[in-house]
């Protein structure tokens, strides 16, 4: 194994975990969560902010009934029940 620094400080991963229809557990892509990573990895790159946050599809992160879940890092900041007005918030918590 090879280790070395990530080459960004921050990192945010967006749960996009699709479960097979009729599962009686929800997902966070039936919820938009693929849409929700899609948007705020591009806010990122029209603000700029690409080499500062790096925007992560994710599986399940274990919130599933609260979906659309997702965590940011360095601060391990656990986010249940992301909608579209909460992304530029997590994008200026995440850059600090
Ligand atoms: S499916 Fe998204 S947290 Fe479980």
């Amino acid at each position: 194994m090879l280790k070395f620094p990530a080459p960004f400080p921050a990192a945010v991963f967006v749960c996009t975990n699709k479960r097979p229809d009729g599962s009686p557990k929800p997902c966070c892509a039936d919820r938009g969560g693929v849409e929700l990573r899609e948007e705020l990895k591009q806010m990122s790159k029209d603000q700029g902010l690409e080499t500062r946050v790096k925007i992560f599809a994710s599986g399940c992160l274990g919130g599933c009934e609260q979906g659309v879940v997702a965590v940011s890092y360095p601060s391990g900041t656990l986010m249940l029940g992301v909608k579209r007005e909460d992304l530029q918030k997590i994008l200026d918590e995440a850059v600090g």
